[in-house]
Formats: structure tokens, C-alpha cells, sequence
């Protein structure tokens, strides 16, 4: 455990200049602050020291837009185009509900504003909402089709599993008006680690230099799906014992349901790769009986009242033991969360890498004159937002 502890990387957040990372000049996240802005704490203190990151990368790259992909509900959106009043910003996301829910969330805030300051002249450019909000998976080929941009910075706030790595360093790389990258990631057992066939679309690892490491290292070793679900833990969450239970109330009815399968005989068999239950409603996450509804339901298992009843005894059984199970499951969970800040290095140091070699900047090195730029760093405070590093990278002005 402390070889895991001395593997990963550190988590202080150092001030840093020339990359934006002032955090004397934090709002204060009050709740005061929190209701004016509409976010919780933890989201206001996110956008706040991301967006400095990112008018750092726009000024110093006379970026003419800034393009917020997977913006979601537009948090980061809407706080960059206040402070960026002379850029374009688009906010894209694949998701189409939740970029109309990112427009109506801009717009209300442009009501409220006239509402706030109803004496003031309102300048033209302010009466409008001025994000162009688009639907749309981001790929490197149709990007430059959907923008009215000739330079401009792609930024990402938590953009889960492949979009923060694959996609978004790929297109950095490969479309010339992206001059510069601002991205922190999450999800990351969302990343392609198997695809039959293309190399080319795995999502780790994507540096040669880690690809030859891999290949190289005795024993050998990958990432794994269930590898990379250690790197979303945190471990800050198990701080407090008598939170440990519920903080892993998913984990348990994941585990759960796993034993469940082996005794109950469901309608057709899975293999490893098709017994992934996602997301499901929160109602379905309350106790052990409805995720165990909702999870076949979803696979396609029970299909007949019958197999309903067969399932609700098998459920019963494995409850038997539920208490004695949980204790145990939650002890792995927390054991397991030792190696999660080993597994995000890997990956994030595998990003960090891949922008180096595409840009041509020794790995040794964060600058090369001629070539760009490319950090990795701390951002967020810790206990406040787990999944705190940024990704950050500039290509120089003549390349
Ligand atoms: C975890 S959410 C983050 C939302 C937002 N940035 C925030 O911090 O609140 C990730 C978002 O990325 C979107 N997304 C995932 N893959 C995408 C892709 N390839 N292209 C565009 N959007 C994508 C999802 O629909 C989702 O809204």
C-alpha cells in the first residue's frame, strides 16, 4: 500500500503563473455565492479556478473562440462567456437534452441580470444570450464545419472517459485552428481499453511511449475495465467509517448482483463484456431488490413473470447474507481505492505524453520554443473536487 501511495502522483495544488493557477483569487463559495451563481459549492469553486486556466490559454493564444465540449449543463459555459464578452463561445455537447437545458440556464441568466441591474444601459451584445450551443459528438473531422472560429481553444470540464483523452487530444492535434487545450477528465472507466480490430480508437494507452512500456514490462500488465473503475474512487470519501456504507451503496448492489447471477439461472447467458448494468433511475438505487429488477430488466433477463418470481427468491436468498457481504465488499472497495491514484497517473501521464510526442516537445521537458507547450497539474482542491488535475497544452505561434 505505500509503494501504491509513493506511485501516484501528488495532489497539492502550487500556485503557478504562466498557467493561471491563483487560487488566492478564489471567490468566496459561500451560500450566498453559491445561490447567485446557481452551483453548488463544489461546481463554483471547479469553474471558478478552471476558468483562469482558460482566459490564460485564450489570451496568450489571441484565440478568437472558445469551444466547451461535453458542457453538459453549461456551468463553465456561461461563466466563460461573462468573463469573455470579445470571444465566441460554443458550447457542444452529444447530448441533446442537456444542451437545451444549457441554452434555457443561459438564458434565464441573461434575464436575470437586466432584472439586477435594471438602471443600467444595457449594452446591445449583452441583451443576448451569446453562446452558440450545438448538438453534436465532437470529431476531429466535422469540427472545423460546425465553428465560425479560425483560432480557438478546446476546453473540457470533466468530460468523461475517452472524450478527455482520445477525442479531445486528437483533435488538438489534428485540426489546425485548435491552438489550445484546457481539459480535466472523470469517468474513466468509460475509456476503450479492448475494441476488436482498430488500435487506433483505444483510449489508453495512446503514447508510444507508454504502448512500448507496456509491451516491454515483465510481468506484463494492462488496463482494465475493472482497473479503471478504481481510478474514479476517492478516497477522501472513506475518511469518515460511518460514512463508508452508504458512499458504497452502488458498489454493493453491483457486487451483489454479480453473486446473485451465479445462482440464479437467468433466461440467457452473458458474457463478462455484456453483464455492464450503466446507469439506471434513481429509484432503481435504493435498496438491493429494485436494482436487481431494474439491472435484468435492462439486460434483457427477465422477460416473463414467472422468471420475476424466480428472480424476487433468488433475491431473498443473497439478502440472507447482504450484512456480512456489505462489510466485506466495502472493505475491498477500500482497499482497492489505494491503487485508484496509481491508475490515474498512468492514464493522465499516458495524455501528457501523447501531447509531447504529437507536438514534438521532449518528454523531459513542459516548453520547446517552436514546438508549444504542455503541462500537467493541479487544479482543484482535493477534498473539494476529487478529480482534480488539468491537462494543458498550447501549440507555438508559428505551428
Ligand atoms: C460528466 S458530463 C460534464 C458536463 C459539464 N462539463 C460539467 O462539468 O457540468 C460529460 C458530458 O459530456 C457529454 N459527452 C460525452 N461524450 C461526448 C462527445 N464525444 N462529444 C460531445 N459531448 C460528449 C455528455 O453528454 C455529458 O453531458
Amino acid at each position: 500500500m505505500s509503494s501504491a501511495r509513493t506511485l501516484a502522483l501528488g495532489r497539492r495544488v502550487e500556485r503557478d503563473e504562466e498557467i493561471g493557477i491563483l487560487p488566492e483569487e478564489d471567490v468566496v463559495y459561500d451560500d450566498e455565492a453559491c445561490r447567485l451563481a446557481a452551483m453548488s459549492r463544489k461546481k463554483l469553486h471547479e469553474v471558478d479556478r478552471l476558468s483562469r486556466v482558460i482566459f490564460r490559454v485564450a489570451e496568450r493564444q489571441n484565440a478568437d473562440s472558445i469551444i466547451d465540449v461535453g458542457a453538459g449543463h453549461g456551468y463553465l459555459t456561461h461563466l466563460l462567456a461573462h468573463q469573455n464578452p470579445s470571444r465566441r463561445l460554443y458550447a457542444i455537447d452529444c447530448d441533446d437534452a442537456r444542451t437545451c437545458g444549457s441554452k434555457d440556464r443561459g438564458t434565464r441568466i441573461v434575464l436575470s441580470n437586466h432584472h439586477r441591474h435594471p438602471t443600467r444601459i444595457i449594452a446591445d451584445h449583452e441583451k443576448e444570450n451569446p453562446v452558440i450551443y450545438v448538438t453534436a459528438r465532437l470529431d476531429p473531422q466535422t469540427l472545423p464545419e460546425l465553428l465560425e472560429a479560425h483560432r480557438y481553444v478546446l476546453v473540457g470540464l470533466h468530460s468523461c472517459g475517452d472524450l478527455s483523452g482520445l477525442t479531445m487530444l486528437r483533435t488538438f492535434l489534428e485540426c489546425e485552428g485548435v491552438k489550445g487545450i484546457v481539459v480535466v477528465g472523470c469517468c474513466y472507466h468509460r475509456i476503450h481499453v479492448e475494441r476488436e480490430g482498430d488500435e487506433s480508437q483505444l483510449g489508453f494507452p495512446l503514447s508510444n511511449n507508454v504502448r512500448s512500456l507496456i509491451q516491454t514490462h515483465h510481468p506484463s500488465f494492462s488496463l482494465t475495465y475493472r482497473s479503471l473503475t478504481t481510478a474514479c474512487l476517492t478516497f477522501a470519501s472513506f475518511d469518515n467509517p460511518s460514512t463508508i456504507l452508504s458512499a458504497l451503496r452502488g458498489h454493493y448492489h453491483r457486487s451483489l448482483f454479480e453473486l446473485l447471477l451465479r445462482s440464479w439461472k437467468p433466461a440467457r447467458t452473458l458474457s463478462p463484456g455484456q453483464l455492464r448494468v450503466g446507469g439506471l433511475p434513481k429509484s432503481a438505487t435504493q435498496d438491493f431488490q429494485s436494482y436487481c429488477v431494474a439491472a435484468c430488466t435492462k439486460l434483457g433477463l427477465c422477460t416473463s413473470d414467472e422468471r420475476r418470481e424466480s428472480l424476487i427468491d433468488a433475491i431473498r436468498k443473497v439478502e440472507v447474507d447482504k450484512e456480512k457481504m456489505i462489510r466485506r465488499i466495502a472493505f475491498m472497495c477500500v482497499m482497492r481505492s489505494f491503487f485508484g491514484p496509481c491508475v490515474e497517473s498512468l492514464v493522465l501521464l499516458d495524455r501528457m505524453m501523447y501531447l509531447k510526442e504529437g507536438l514534438g516537445i521532449p518528454l523531459d521537458q513542459e516548453k520547446h520554443e517552436g514546438k508549444g507547450r504542455v503541462w500537467l497539474r493541479n487544479l482543484f482542491d482535493y477534498a473539494e473536487s476529487p478529480r482534480n488535475m488539468v491537462v494543458v497544452a498550447e501549440k507555438a505561434a508559428c505551428a
